[in-house]
């Protein structure tokens, strides 16, 4: 049908072109031409007809049907008219668009082409029929759910074919998310074409005072980073911790390689942690009951959390109910461990149900019930006030608050640019379909009129792997980030990559505004002037075989720079001779790395463990592949399970990870990319 559109459009421009270009050539001939009555003479018909022939006429003349004469059409087929048959003519077409091997030369256009054929389903079809579909396509072409089975993954308890029925329904191939959904879920595609970004919309030119940090002072106060605790209320004790699954220390875990399950386990889950495993209750107590040790707890002036609090069960074995008390239980757990210390608190890719989606308001299915939970448990704690609360408990968990001390904390849901988040690939080239960088953007406005400092705090990290941020949101986020620093952000917190790291970012190269259209190209950065680091850490789950770890922090009580940084940890491979888990004190960051700086070397006491200084760190990493590997190693929090940086390839990728601001220039640090 389109093609016959095409087709047709095609033919009537090339009948006009060929008129206009007629017209041109002959402009006057016609009136030099003598004309012979004859010829105009409609009375000369009909025609006589020769040797008995019938006769030929003009204008209609005779038998010659009308031009609205009707004709016979085919005989119309009857709609199908059971659900079954639809079901299996949309499973018919969907395995014969997988299974071709003429038409669709490609796994992404066969990928497409399927994702089109359950929009119609899903748009048309009730969703029993869509759930049905998606299961038969999962037994017939998908080896590995996130569940039991298929039938468990889409329809059982809690089954997630409803949510699918209304991404496929709010999806289109015309604006790229299902190109986008088959990249990042399968690999096929190329990766999605990244747009340039009209940051008009979101904030004011940056003024020249937005690049000059204010001087910190004399005075320091102290503050806790944490995140990606992961409490897993489920953990068995002496289950096997080596599992061949994606998640181990569970009754059900096995490895399927030693013959080995959780009643004869190759190693057992100690009650104190394991590596490969989400955090057990002792762990996570013993964070605050140890910190004595090392610090006054009741001297922190504030703790921030950087999110992911549910345990990473397989998507059949979570609901509601269960985050809702992974939420609840963190929540009450961190008033009751740190008292009168505030926390600033911001959601993770998990902590909310269905884990890893969130969903903005125009997909009308709501997860409110989760940000009035969580808003409350935060007001009640006296950690926000009743105004940000209330907003928070309508925008997905975000919140702007000013600390005791001055500082604006700007709490917001990342997951609308995570691309775990399958609902923020729906209108993919739209940068901010939630509203939050919008949020971002006007608050830290708000903060640059009033010359107050700000903190972003958000889960998911804008740069480094390709699988954590996606590329056109990751690019707003780096455009806020960018303009309101150094002058008015002091800091950006993540968590979620359960390591130890920082990432820069750097302000736009003076090429990187499309003179044409105004529009920035977010990968023309200039490297020789970093403006903002984002911290990312505090992570306390061992499952990706890194060590639990906190860090604790001293700011300029004036700025609210970061002065000092020491992280405390666990060595969870020794977690089976232990009789409660015995936390140690891992590093100081500016001590660490001063003496390493290329050249001037010394970084003088007084000055911010900035931007400034972490671009210098990198300039040392480029030279020194023994500083790589300290970084490695602490990357880790001195996992005995590190993998090795000790090529030059690494080395390359490393620096390249950590300037990277978006994920567009995250993806161009592969092939360590999924490090
Ligand atoms: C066809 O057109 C003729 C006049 O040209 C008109 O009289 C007749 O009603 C039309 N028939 C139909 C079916 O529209
Ligand atoms: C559609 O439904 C009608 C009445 O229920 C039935 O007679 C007919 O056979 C059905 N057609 C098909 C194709 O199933
Ligand atoms: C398409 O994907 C299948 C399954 O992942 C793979 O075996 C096959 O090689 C791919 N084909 C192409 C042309 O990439
Ligand atoms: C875990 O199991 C794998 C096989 O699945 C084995 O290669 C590995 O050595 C085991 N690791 C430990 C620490 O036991
Ligand atoms: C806690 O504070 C007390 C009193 O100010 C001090 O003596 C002690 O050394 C502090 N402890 C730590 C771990 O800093
Ligand atoms: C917060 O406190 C109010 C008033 O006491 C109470 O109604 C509400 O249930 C509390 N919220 C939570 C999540 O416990
Ligand atoms: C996608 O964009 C269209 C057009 O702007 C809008 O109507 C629709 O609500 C958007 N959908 C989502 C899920 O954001
Ligand atoms: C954007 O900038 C990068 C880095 O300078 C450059 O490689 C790329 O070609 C630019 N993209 C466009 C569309 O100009
Ligand atoms: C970092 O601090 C140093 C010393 O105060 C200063 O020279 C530099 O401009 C700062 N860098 C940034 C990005 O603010
Ligand atoms: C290289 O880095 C290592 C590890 O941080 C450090 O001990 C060493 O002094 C550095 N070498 C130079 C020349 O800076």
């Amino acid at each position: 049908m389109a093609l016959f559109v095409l087709v047709a459009i095609a033919l009537i421009f090339q009948a006009i072109a060929t008129v206009q270009h007629r017209g041109q050539e002959q402009p006057q001939k016609d009136k030099e031409i003598n004309i012979n009555p004859a010829a105009l003479n409609p009375q000369l018909t009909p025609l006589l007809p020769l040797n008995g022939g019938p006769q030929l006429g003009y204008n209609g003349w005779g038998d010659v049907p009308p031009t609205n004469t009707t004709s016979p059409t085919p005989t119309p087929l009857t709609p199908l008219n059971s659900s079954l048959e639809i079901e299996d003519s949309f499973f018919d077409e969907l395995v014969a668009i997988v299974e071709d091997k003429n038409v669709f030369q490609s796994n992404c256009s066969k990928c497409v082409a399927g994702a089109e054929l359950l929009h119609f389903a899903a748009i048309t079809q009730p969703v029993s029929t869509v759930t049905s579909l998606l299961i038969r396509a999962c037994n017939k072409f998908q080896s590995d759910v996130w569940a039991a089975s298929c039938e468990e993954y889409y329809s059982g308890v809690g089954g997630l074919g409803p949510y699918f029925a209304l991404l496929f329904a709010k999806g289109s191939a015309a604006t790229g998310d299902f190109a986008a959904l088959c990249y990042y879920h399968y690999g096929f595609c190329e990766p999605p074409p990244l747009i340039e970004i009209d940051e008009s919309y979101y904030f004011s030119p940056k003024p020249a005072r937005a690049y000059i940090a204010p001087e910190p002072g004399t005075e320091t106060i102290e503050i806790m980073h944490l995140g990606d605790t992961h409490y897993d209320p489920r953990y068995a004790i002496g289950s096997e911790a080596n599992c061949t699954q994606s998640f181990c220390c569970r009754p059900d875990s096995t490895n399927e390689d030693l013959h080995t399950d959780s009643q004869n386990p190759s190693l057992p889950a100690s009650r104190f942690g394991s590596l490969l495993c989400d955090t057990p209750a002792d762990l996570l107590l013993s964070v605050f009951e140890d910190m004595g040790t090392f610090i006054n707890k009741s001297d922190l002036a504030f703790t921030v959390f950087t999110g992911d609090i549910s345990s990473r069960d397989n998507a059949d074995q979570m609901s509601q109910a269960y985050t809702a008390y992974e939420n609840e239980v963190l929540f009450r757990t961190l008033k009751a461990q740190l008292g009168n210390v505030p926390v600033y608190p911001t959601l993770g890719n998990h902590d909310t149900y269905p884990e890893l989606w969130y969903l903005s308001d125009s997909f009308g299915s709501s997860q409110a019930w989760n940000y009035n939970l969580v808003s409350s448990l935060w007001l009640n704690a006296t950690w926000i006030d009743s105004a940000e609360a209330e907003f928070a408990a309508t925008h997905f968990g975000a919140f702007a608050h000013t600390t005791a001390q001055g500082l604006r904390i700007i709490s917001i849901a990342s997951d609308f640019y995570y691309t775990g988040n399958d609902f923020s690939f729906v209108n993919y080239t739209n940068p901010d379909p939630s509203g939050t960088l919008k949020f971002l953007a006007d608050e830290l406005t708000a903060c640059e009129q009033r010359e107050q400092r700000a903190w972003v705090i958000a889960h998911v990290v804008s740069g480094y792997a390709a699988d954590n941020a996606l590329p056109n949101p990751s690019a707003l986020f780096q455009s806020i980030i960018i303009r309101f620093s150094p002058s008015t952000i002091a800091g950006v917190f993540h968590a979620h990559a359960h390591k130890e790291e920082f990432q820069i970012f750097y302000e736009y190269a003076a090429s990187s505004i499309n003179s044409a259209t105004g529009l920035r190209n977010t990968t023309d950065v200039d490297y020789t002037k970093p403006v903002q680091v984002a911290w990312i850490g505090g992570s306390i789950s061992p499952i990706t075989a890194n060590n639990p770890g906190y860090t604790i922090m001293q700011l300029d009580s004036k700025t609210f720079s970061v002065m000092g940084s020491q992280t405390y940890i666990t060595n969870i491979g020794e977690s089976l001779t232990w009789s409660k888990p015995v936390w140690q004190y891992e590093y100081d960051v500016r001590s660490e790395y001063s003496d390493a700086l290329p050249s001037e070397g010394f970084w003088p006491a007084t000055s911010p463990l900035n931007a400034t200084f972490m671009d210098r760190l990198t300039q040392g990493m480029e030279q020194n592949i023994s500083l790589v590997e300290r970084y490695n190693l602490l990357e880790s929090k001195s996992s005995i399970r590190v993998p090795p940086c000790d090529t030059a390839d690494c080395q390359a990728s490393k620096v390249c990870l950590i300037r990277s601001g978006s994920a567009a220039l995250g993806q161009a640090c592969i092939p360590w990319n999924m490090l």
